[in-house]
């Protein structure tokens, strides 16, 4: 199950998809937490030294899309895979319970307690503005499109602030978007502008309201987003003191927030997949992108590279042709 942290800057989205990485690996789940802010902060939320952070993929696209792309016919090189570029038949897909691929191999790393981190990588002071942010995450769109998961397994990307998130196809590779808001009507404002936009395209969003200071704030969340809160995380002694550099696990977080995160957890698993609009919006995706930049920077017609053989799912069901 992918899980996506959005919301407005600052609102808690690195906090938070720290906290359930850890608590969701905590339950027994295979956890990969996926930084893809433009400010990399995620694998600190997860305990992470500095030095110990793992090779960014938004600087080994080709070596990601050399091996995605496997010897599937319709894609004739790794510089003509873009970042939707779709999986066919021959490409090679990802799983998170098997041993290890050279993606998750080469580009993950194990977290203290158990979720292990994947990163886009920084945004370099000589990168060119946003485009170079939305070619990084490109990783995280291939890495999804190519990722076969199932129960039990999660995946949880930090996205980066307010409306840029679904800038790009990325916002639909989910199953659940947990939009995070503080109480506050700046906070509900990014809500409202995500809600529509994921209605548009049935992508599944739910509220967490964070930082929570009492009965008051909770009211007022109820009376903004209605029944799409889904549970508030308090402020924290405990997370201020982790930033504050004090050594944090788990078990230190205040009871009602672990229980939050519970419900969070419950909240995911009870999301029924749904691999055929994940197909189909993959494709849908693809063919705006190909149209809108792509098929001119690469000089092909990226549209052949859509396999219709080709099945999302956990059993590939290879049609003839
Ligand atoms: N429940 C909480 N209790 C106390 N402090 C919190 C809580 N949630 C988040 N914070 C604090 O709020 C600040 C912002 O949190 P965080 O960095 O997770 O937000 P963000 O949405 O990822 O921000 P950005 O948009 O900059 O990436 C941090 O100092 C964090 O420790
Ligand atoms: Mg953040």
């Amino acid at each position: 199950m992918r899980v996506a942290f959005v919301g407005k800057g600052g609102s808690g989205k690195t906090t938070l998809s720290a906290l359930f990485a850890r608590y969701a690996a905590s339950r027994g789940g295979s956890v990969v937490a996926v930084d893809a802010d433009i400010n990399q902060h995620l694998g600190m939320a997860l305990g992470m030294e500095d030095g110990a952070l793992p090779r960014p993929m938004g600087s080994h696209l080709t070596e990601i899309k050399e091996y995605l792309r496997g010897d599937n016919p319709r894609i004739s090189s790794a510089s003509a895979m873009v970042k939707t570029t779709p999986p066919g038949r021959g490409s090679r897909l990802l799983h998170l319970d098997e041993g290890d691929d050279p993606i998750h191999s080469r580009f993950a790393v194990t977290t203290p307690e158990g979720p292990r981190l994947m990163v886009t990588g920084p945004f370099d002071e000589d990168d060119l503005g946003v485009a170079c942010y939305h070619s990084k995450v490109g990783a995280v769109e291939l890495y999804l499109n190519h990722l076969i998961d199932g129960a039990g397994e999660y995946v949880v990307v930090d996205m980066t602030a307010g409306a840029d998130s679904f800038a790009s196809g990325l916002f639909t590779r989910f199953d659940m978007t947990f939009l995070v808001a503080e109480p506050t009507r700046q906070g509900v404002g990014v809500y409202r502008q995500y809600r529509d936009y994921a209605a548009d395209y049935g992508v599944p969003i739910a509220v967490v309201g964070n930082k929570v200071h009492g009965p008051g704030d909770v009211a007022f969340l109820r009376d903004e987003v209605g029944d799409d809160l889904l549970v508030c995380l308090e402020h924290s002694a405990a997370i201020r003191a982790m930033e504050q550099g004090r050594p944090f696990t788990l078990r230190d977080l205040e009871p009602a927030n672990a229980l939050a995160l519970g419900r969070l957890l419950d909240r995911l698993d009870a999301q029924e997949k749904d691999w055929a609009r994940f197909g189909d919006q993959a494709a849908l995706f693809h063919l705006r992108n190909a149209k809108a930049w792509a098929n001119r920077a690469t000089g092909e017609d990226l549209a052949a590279q859509i396999d219709p053989g080709f099945v999302f799912g956990p059993t590939r069901v290879s049609l003839s042709g």
